[in-house]
Parts: structure tokens; sequence; C-alpha cells
């Protein structure tokens, strides 16, 4: 079918998106083809237009964090129908490998390629000025139909507005996770949360879940750390050296439990800084993306060995998806999941440019993208 997408014909020149005519393709076996609600803008689609993220291949049909109505069924799907509601998930999960039968289907196999963009067999469903486009993981949800694999959408309760749901897709169980999962927050905890975000909001809100005591925030942004406050951030700062002396006078001079990184741009001095941060026996969590190619980190290896300190990478916060995305959806519709006051600002696709600048700029904790009826 003939639609429109935001597409970047040379990532990694901050080029900005170009919204244009795409032709997307039925679905073939184990897929499915979604009518978008919305798509939220995730830091990770600023990294392809940055070069952070280099995928190697162009156009490339940026977004990733959607949620929408299936219009039709491919061969060989039966765990969906037309009109199911579901959330497109960054990472799929197909049941079957040996990281989704162990519980870890964030590192599923079919994950491990979906950033080339492309179908496993090299083939495109998008197609732009008669070139086959690759899609950000495998989903492009920057167009208000994407044909995708069956396994990277999750059903969830039909009663649960698609738009904020569409946030489920990755920074909000990737935030939450990074708090509940990869870092095993514990009641009572000591956490700081470096960079509130889309990302780090949920970490915030993971904190509060687990029964935190002290959730100090670094954000240099002012309008972040009072949103940071609305999410239960008890004591949200501006810098580094303010958490310090933060956690110095807490914690006694012992260090926080555990310290989780959700900045935009992940540099080799800020896991030495959350390093300091962290007690003996503390966490360390990583899930803020690093360009590429970065290699160089500073670090104080000796003490972090003599401390026996843990640091724990994390993608999709640790979470399994088709567990995880209807459980976070469920929460929301109980009030104990924020997802509304996440989006600060909806937009319409043509104007996608303006919402990255918006990102760059710090005005949002997320923007999101709505498609018309
Ligand atoms: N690991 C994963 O699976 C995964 C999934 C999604 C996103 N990500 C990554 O997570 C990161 C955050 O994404 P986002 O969408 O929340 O971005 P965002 O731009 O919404 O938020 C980043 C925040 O970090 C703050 N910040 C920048 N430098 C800082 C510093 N030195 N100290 C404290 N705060 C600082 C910014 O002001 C901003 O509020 C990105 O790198 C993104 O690519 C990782
Ligand atoms: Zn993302
Ligand atoms: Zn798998």
């Amino acid at each position: 079918m003939k639609t429109v997408g935001a597409l970047l014909w040379e990532p990694g020149t901050q080029s900005g998106w170009s919204v244009e005519e795409i032709e997307v393709d039925p679905p073939e076996r184990r897929e499915v083809t979604v009518k978008l609600t919305a798509s939220g803008i995730c830091h990770s689609d600023d990294h392809l237009d940055t070069g952070d993220i280099p995928l190697g291949w162009a156009p490339i049909l940026g977004g990733h964090e959607g949620a929408g109505v299936v219009t039709e069924v491919g061969p060989e799907v039966t765990e969906l129908t037309e009109g199911d509601h579901v959330v497109m998930s960054f990472l799929p999960s197909c049941g079957k490998c040996r990281m989704c039968v162990s519980g870890r289907s964030n590192m599923c196999d079919l994950g491990a390629g979906v950033l080339a963009g492309f179908a496993p067999d090299g083939t495109h469903r998008v197609h732009a000025r008669g070139k086959g486009v690759g899609a950000m993981s495998y989903l492009g949800t920057f167009a208000p139909y994407a044909t995708v694999p069956v396994d990277a959408v999750v059903k969830i309760d039909p009663s649960v507005p698609l738009m904020p749901a569409s946030l489920i897709g990755c920074g909000v169980p990737t935030g939450w996770g990074s708090s509940v999962y990869a870092a095993d927050m514990q009641l009572g905890d000591t956490v700081v949360i470096f960079g509130t975000g889309g990302v780090g909001m949920n970490a915030v809100q993971g904190a509060v879940h687990r029964g935190a005591k002290n959730i100090v925030t670094v954000d240099p942004v002012a309008f972040k750390r009072e949103k940071a406050k609305e999410f239960g951030a008890t004591h949200p700062v501006g810098s580094f050296e303010e958490a310090r002396q933060l956690i110095e006078h807490m914690t006694n001079g012992q260090g926080a439990d555990r310290v989780i990184i959700t900045v935009d741009v992940a540099r080799g001095d800020i896991v030495e800084q959350a390093n300091q941060l962290t007690r003996r026996g503390g966490v360390i969590v990583l899930t803020a993306a690093a360009p590429v190619l970065q290699r160089d980190v500073q670090f104080d290896l000796f003490s972090f060995a003599m401390s026996g300190k843990r640091l724990q990478g994390s993608l999709y916060g640790t979470t399994n998806s088709k567990n995880d995305i209807p459980l976070i959806a469920d929460m929301y519709k109980n009030g104990q999941f924020k997802l509304d006051e996440l989006i600060t600002k909806t937009y319409k696709l043509e104007d996608i440019n303006e919402a990255f600048a918006d990102l760059r700029d710090g005005k949002n904790i997320r923007g999101v993208i709505v498609y018309d009826d």
C-alpha cells in the first residue's frame, strides 16, 4: 500500500528526516500489518541521524516504539488476528531460542539481527523511490502502517488507549526494567539515576515500585528535575557533584546501593562517575547507548575489583516483552503506572524534525507522533 514515512537517506550526517511517499508490502509468512495510532520518539532514533549508531544501510525508516491495530495477518500467524490491539516491541521474542526459553527474551536470537532493518532473508517490506528501505528495529513506526514480524508485536487489553501504550514498546520497559530487573533494587535502597528523559523517568517509576528510600536523579535540565519529582524522585539535582555530596551525606560516606545510567549518549567518563557514587558490593547499570565505535572508558579498575561492585549492561531493561508489556499496560489501567505524564507533546508526522529538535533541546520527556484516523 502507498503511505508516508519519515526516512533518513543519509544516516549519520544529521541531515534530518524526509517525510515522503513509501510503499509498505503486505505481510509474508509470520508477519502482520499494523495500522499505527502513535509512535514515541526515543533517543535511539536520533543516534541513527547523528551516526552514534551506524546501520550500514540507506534509506532507513525510523521509529521503534509504536502501538496500533492489526489490519492483516500473513500465513502461519495463529496468535493474532485482525482487530487485535498491539504494542510493537523494539526487540522481537521468538519464544523458542535458548535465550527466550531461559527467561532472557530481551536477548532473543532474532533481536540480534533487527538493527540491520530488513528481513532475515535480506528482503524489504518497505520501498521508496524504487529502493528497498531498512526499518529501525525491523519495525519502522514513523509511518501510519507497518508490516512487521509477529514475534515483535504483543497483544494488550483493548481497553488500554493506544496512544500512551505506544511508549511501552521501548522507553517505558527499558527504564522501568533497569531498576526492577537489571539493578534488582531492594526495599529501602538509596539509588542514583543519571538522566531523566523518556527512559530514565521510567527508571524512577521502577525505583518507586521497588520501594527505594532515596531516589536521587541527576539531569542538567531544570524541567526534567521538576518532572522527576512528580514521578517520585526524592532528590532531583543538576550535576554529578551535587549528587556526590548528597550521597556522601545520606549514606554516611558508604555510597548508593544502585546507580543507573540513562543519559542521552553514554560517554566514557560517566561510568567512573557512577562508580564513585556506588557503595561496596553495589550495582551500576548501564542502559544508555554509547556511540558504537567508542572504546575509551575512564574507570578505577582497582577499587572496582576490591570493592566487589557489579557493572551490569541492560538491554530493554532486561525485560521479557511478552510478559512485561501486558503487565505494564494492565498496571497503567489500574492507576499503578504513569504513562500519560510521560507525554510532553504530540506531533504530526510531517513535523518530525521539530520533534527531534525538541528532544535534543531537552524540552520533552517523550514526544509522540500521532497518526490520523
Ligand atoms: N539499552 C537499551 O535497551 C536502550 C533502549 C532505549 C534507549 N536506550 C538509550 O537510552 C538513552 C536515553 O534515551 P532517552 O530516550 O531517555 O533520551 P532523552 O534524550 O529523552 O533523555 C536523556 C536525558 O539525559 C540527560 N543528560 C544528558 N547528559 C547528562 C549527564 N551528564 N548527567 C545527567 N543527565 C544527563 C538529558 O538532559 C536528558 O534528560 C539513549 O542513549 C538511548 O539510545 C537504550
Ligand atoms: Zn528506544
Ligand atoms: Zn528467541
